[in-house]
């Protein structure tokens, strides 16, 4: 569990504050979205998490973090990276090996994985990130979004108890983006793992995580289940969220007061949301087409 208590962190220089008074806890088992538009404090909080803040980068931190107990402040980032493997927005400079296995048998050699196991972990991690015919394929071959699968490969074959990823999608196609979160969803649901990503997709954010955090000028401004969250589509728009079209209808019929129930993010939930607004809407229209009769 991460417990977050009034954090605020300014990187050392600068005058403005990159995170201001959050708190934040992340139970175990949970999937979390971090949501928000660029500059938003997104990448510093994740930093705060993995202890990169303030260890690697000085600034005036204040508040609490604490990792399953770990204080952020007293422990370093190895102790950190035990139970948090972070996978950064800058893959390049993430990865370490020139070939692919080699990639991944770094972390599991420098985790001291008992040797019978490195194997089996290293083919499930490829398999599961499906990246199985890249194994010897060199590094820098890759593009960008087989990078993003290696250095996620890597870092789930560590089995860490919590993974961290920072715009993990930020160069794949859909397709790929769809079939990186299905896999964060697998390692969530069948390993128990916690997942923290930051993401700007936000149908997929709806699709597959637990939870939405929501940060605007390095606040924490909503925080909640999908619907929770979603509901609030003038505060996410103001944040600079992309909001569904969907959601963003359904806010209208909500200001004009033809719907009232939850805001739909996805196109099913907008099919019953429309089955709703054309029931009450239609006997109204008759009984205003027999007034002019
Ligand atoms: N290494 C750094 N040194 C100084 N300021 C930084 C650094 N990294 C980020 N910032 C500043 O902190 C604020 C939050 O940035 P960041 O956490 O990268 O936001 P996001 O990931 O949401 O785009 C921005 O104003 C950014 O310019
Ligand atoms: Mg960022």
């Amino acid at each position: 569990m991460i417990q977050i208590k009034d954090l605020s962190f300014r990187y050392r220089g600068s005058s403005e504050y990159a995170l201001s008074r959050i708190n934040l806890e992340i139970p175990d088992g949970d999937f979390l979205g971090i949501i928000g538009s660029s500059g938003a404090g997104k990448s510093t909080l994740s930093y705060g998490i993995n202890g990169l803040v303030p260890h690697h980068f000085p600034g005036d931190f204040y508040g609490e973090l604490t990792i399953n107990g770990l204080d952020s402040l007293s422990s370093g980032t190895e102790a950190i990276a035990q139970e948090v493997g972070s996978v950064f927005q800058d893959i390049d400079a993430q990865m370490v090996a020139s070939v692919v296995e080699d990639e991944i048998l770094f972390g599991l050699e420098n985790f001291r994985v008992p040797r019978e196991e490195i194997e089996e972990r290293l083919e499930n991690a490829l398999s599961a990130a499906g990246i199985a015919e890249l194994k010897t394929r060199t590094i820098r071959s890759l593009s960008g979004g087989q990078k993003q699968k290696v250095a996620i490969a890597a870092i789930t074959a560590l089995r860490p108890g919590i993974i961290l990823l920072d715009e993990p999608t930020g160069e794949l196609d859909p397709q790929s983006s769809w079939n990186i979160f299905a896999y964060l969803k697998e390692l969530n649901d069948q390993y128990g793992i916690t997942i923290i990503v930051i993401e700007q997709k936000i149908l997929l954010l709806c699709e597959f995580v637990k939870r939405l955090a929501v940060m605007d000028k390095g606040a924490l401004i909503l925080e909640g289940d999908v619907p929770a969250v979603m509901g609030h589509a003038d505060t996410l728009k103001a944040a600079g969220v992309n909001i569904p079209r969907v959601t963003e209808l359904g806010s209208k019929f909500a200001v004009r007061n033809w719907y009232h129930g939850d805001l739909p993010y996805t196109l099913a939930q907008g099919e019953v949301m429309m089955g709703q607004v054309l029931s009450w809407k239609q006997p109204a229209q008759e009984e205003s087409s027999h007034a002019a009769l």
